[in-house]
């Protein structure tokens, strides 16, 4: 681990230059070779990747930041009381929005003391992270650079802490890596520790189709950008023309796909790993997944996986759901 120092914020970095590009090739290699081809969503977020999920986060149809907010603004001093914590640690932190709400109330409960984002994107969690540091000069913040599938036991085990994953991220696993997520989450976790958890919730199929796959075609520019990142970082010769944004619903596995699809036969290199491969028209690369949860079925994945639930707020008819839950010990 590098311990670096940006003007003073504390920023420990798990994932340098050398290791992310390990990562990037071994992610590149075998989701090209699958069948149907795949990229994991993590290589999404470079600096411009991330600034477009933040336009994303504010147009009209993607509701799910909006309806989080809102339940943020009404229940974060309960979630704080509950927690009683010294420390918010918050996975995938982004640009930090919605935490203001949360460090508010936390402040407000007396106790808090410290502030953890821990992100991959390293710049754009170190600019976020710093703007918080001017505006909560009281507040301890210290970054941490790392993939949530990887580093969690790298998270400092400082104070009485609530670990943050909001936004819905986690619907961005596989059933499988939410499984191990909460293993190896709850493992890290000490007596006194609570985790935050916000998920969107099942709904009309058309809003949440709408929700990927935007009039103005930012949702189409976030996808795309993911080709930039493999033509950048490995020398590859994506044309993200070529690809159309395509975003389904699945209705068995209760989660969007979001997929670019190549609109004529493709033969594209990817140099630094001396790879070809083709791509017929029509044919589908899987870049995301976004599942969908209800109450009762993210209850019942949590406590099968050992975690006590001390409060669920925006079941019934809502939009998103947060949840707060401890292990069970
Ligand atoms: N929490 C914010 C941002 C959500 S966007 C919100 O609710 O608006 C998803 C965030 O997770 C991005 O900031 C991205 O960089 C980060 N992320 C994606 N995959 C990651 C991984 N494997 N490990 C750590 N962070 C990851
Ligand atoms: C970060 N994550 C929760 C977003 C989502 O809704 O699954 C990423 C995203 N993909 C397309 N739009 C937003």
């Amino acid at each position: 681990m590098r311990a670096v120092s940006d003007e003073d914020l504390r920023v420990d970095v798990h994932l340098g230059p050398e290791d992310f590009r390990a990562a990037l090739e071994a992610d590149v290699r075998s989701g090209l070779a699958s069948t149907p081809k795949s990229i994991p969503p993590v290589w999404f977020y470079d600096e411009v990747g991330s600034a477009l999920f933040e336009d994303i986060t504010s147009l009209a149809e993607y509701y799910p930041t909006r309806a989080e907010r809102a339940l943020l603004e009404e229940h974060a001093p309960a979630i704080a009381t509950i927690a009683r914590a010294d420390t918010l640690v918050e996975l995938g932190a982004g640009a930090c929005a919605k935490t203001r709400v949360l460090l508010d109330a936390m402040v407000g409960a007396g106790e808090l003391e410290r502030y953890l984002p821990f992100d991959v994107s390293d710049e754009f969690l170190r600019e976020a992270a710093g703007e918080l540091r001017a505006d909560y000069p009281g507040i301890d913040i210290h970054a941490v650079v790392g993939d949530f599938h990887r580093h969690l036991d790298r998270i400092p085990r400082k104070g009485r802490r609530l670990i943050a994953f909001l936004g819905g991220t986690i619907g961005n696993f596989t059933p499988e890596e939410r499984r191990r997520f909460y293993f190896d989450l709850n493992t890290t976790m000490d007596p006194g520790d609570h985790l935050l958890l916000g998920t969107d919730l099942v709904k009309d199929t058309a809003r949440i189709v709408a929700a990927y796959d935007d009039a103005a075609g930012v949702t189409a520019a976030f996808n795309r950008n993911v080709l930039t990142v493999l033509n950048r970082e490995l020398d590859a010769d994506f044309d993200p023309a070529a690809f159309d944004h395509v975003a389904t619903w699945n209705a068995e596995e209760a989660w969007i796909e979001m997929r670019l699809r190549a609109r004529s036969p493709q033969r594209v290199h990817v140099r630094a790993l001396d790879l070809a491969v083709e791509f017929d028209g029509g044919e589908d690369l899987l870049t995301e997944i976004s599942a969908k949860f209800t109450a009762d079925g993210l209850s019942a994945e949590l406590e099968a996986a050992d975690f006590v639930l001390d409060g669920v707020w925006g079941a019934g008819d809502g939009e998103f759901l947060l949840t707060v839950a401890h292990p069970y010990c």
